[in-house]
């Protein structure tokens, strides 16, 4: 393990010229492109391997599949309408349905052929800075996650409210209300916490956020099994000085965890149109990042204030567990040096890796009593969308699963699943190396086992050589490929989703 302090300081390399061997960028740029059709329970073929047996349900995807409209480019992916990939395998069987999210600003520019609303990320509509100056409207695109809650399906944009969908068909439904928990539009989170059982019944822990120069916190807890199963439990807000931009948290059976970054806004470019409201988000060294620990209803210091704590600096957008132990509540995050971000004259398909940063995973250990916190790497390796086994969430876990660059230090694409042994550092990978990129790795823990690394690796992997995209299905354990499917669609490189059993 690295002490953070004897990590290089300077891992920004602002002119170095993109000369990675290990991927070919015109592969890595081919994947955004808009997703040219929706298929219906389509049959799919395994090319490789064979499909385990016991794996059955459906991986559920969102990312961003409209790139382009009328010939305009958006400016950032996270900017893309929110589509949704349902892989369904049986019993050895596998078919395939995708959907666009129907969302209010998708069904307009559909059939207007042309962005009519700016982008939170830089996309800006046709007409120069006079027609986006004033437009304060908040275009929801359903892109970030998808979840079930009770009976409903839910595309997650975190600035507003969910988008609800048929399981089964995909077909858009409306915006959710919840059963009336959310007000019109409230925000709702797109990092829902599953709590697999600390307090005996399942739940969804899961929180929405209003933000401005005080920020608030709704956190919320819905049953997640049995007939009470999407019933909302706890219902608590919370108030807090300075912006907030609160991506994902971390649970344990007695805290929910927020990390405050240490950025600021300054809305003026962004209410002048010349810039979108996250390019307006900077560093703002004036401030403390913050730990911010709220009691959970159902554990031992219900009804007691947060607690804050002072925070590594960098940037964190994803969390990959946290747990206590004694007076210690331990959290192991991804930190980039800075908030990353592409300005207004960038484009994101030319961008180099090496200027931008990396994201390195770190542990903090923030010890309640002596209000003191130490932090230590335990991956240097660039690295995004890191999960334990589900059953371990909230508590101390061995092993990790995570998307890497091929390199070993400094930014590149993700083209490795790894698996991290969090006692001892020791690592394995799956490369898909030169051709392939992956996403987010979804591990589903197998039902007959009780050991912790027993399961299945699901990644969609974007395969620059075949321009479409694939599915691998890995084993958890050693990281031995167990079947690959050839899917019949190119789909962006994406963002998160989940695995339902059935
Ligand atoms: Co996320």
């Amino acid at each position: 393990m690295l002490k953070d302090n004897k990590y290089p300081q300077n891992n920004l390399k602002p002119n170095a010229i993109d000369v990675s061997p290990s991927f070919d960028k015109q592969f890595w740029a081919s994947a955004y492109q808009n997703v040219s059709e929706e298929l219906t329970n389509q049959s799919l073929v395994v090319t490789k391997g064979c499909l385990p047996k016991n794996l059955c349900g459906t991986l559920f995807r969102n990312g961003p599949g409209q790139m382009e409209r009328g010939g305009k480019w958006i400016h950032h992916p996270f900017d893309g309408d929110g589509m949704i990939t349902a892989i369904n395998l049986n019993e050895g069987n596998a078919s395939i349905t995708n959907r666009f999210v129907r969302t209010q600003a998708w069904e307009e520019e559909t059939k207007a052929n042309k962005f009519l609303y700016r982008g939170v990320f830089g996309t800006q509509k046709p007409g120069g800075v006079l027609s986006n100056a004033f437009d304060l409207r908040l275009k929801n695109i359903a892109n970030t996650n998808v979840m079930i809650l009770g009976d409903e399906l839910l595309a997650l944009w975190e600035a507003a409210g969910p988008y609800a969908l048929d399981p089964k068909t995909l077909e858009t439904k409306g915006l959710s209300n919840l059963n009336g928990v959310l007000k019109v539009n409230e925000a709702f989170s797109a990092h829902p916490k599953f709590d697999p059982g600390h307090h005996q019944k399942k739940k969804i822990v899961t929180f929405g956020v209003k933000t401005g120069p005080k920020s608030k916190i709704r956190l919320m807890e819905f049953v997640d099994e049995g007939e009470q199963c999407g019933h909302l439990i706890h219902d608590n807000t919370y108030n807090f000085k300075g912006f907030a931009f609160l991506h994902d948290f971390a649970i344990t059976p007695n805290w929910a965890i927020f990390l405050q970054n240490a950025i600021s806004i300054n809305p003026i470019p962004f209410l002048l149109g010349q810039r979108s409201a996250a390019q307006c988000l900077y560093s703002s060294p004036r401030n403390q990042s913050k730990f911010i620990l709220i009691p959970r209803e159902s554990g031992s210091f219900k009804g007691q204030n947060p607690r804050l704590f002072n925070a590594p600096d960098g940037f964190v957008f994803h969390h990959l567990n946290a747990w206590e132990s004694n007076e210690e509540v331990t959290i192991e995050s991804i930190y980039y040096k800075d908030f990353p971000s592409i300005g207004p004259e960038q484009d994101f398909r030319k961008i180099n890796f090496d200027s931008l940063p990396e994201g390195l995973l770190k542990r903090c250990k923030i010890n309640l009593q002596k209000e003191s916190i130490s932090t230590t790497i335990i991956s240097k390796q660039c690295c995004e969308f890191a999960m334990v086994n589900p059953n371990f969430v909230g508590r101390k876990a061995r092993y990790a699963w995570m998307a890497t660059s091929e390199c070993e230090e400094g930014n590149g694409p993700l083209q490795n699943i790894k698996k991290l042994d969090l006692k001892n550092g020791a690592s394995s990978k799956w490369s898909a190396s030169p051709e392939g990129f992956v996403g987010e790795p979804i591990m589903v823990p197998s039902k007959y086992s009780p050991n912790e690394d027993e399961g299945w690796i699901l990644i969609m992997v974007w395969n620059g050589d075949r321009n479409a995209t694939d599915l691998v299905i890995l084993d958890s354990k050693d990281l031995t490929l167990q079947a690959k499917i050839d899917l019949p669609l190119a789909i962006p490189h994406g963002l998160h989703g989940c695995w339902v059993n059935t």
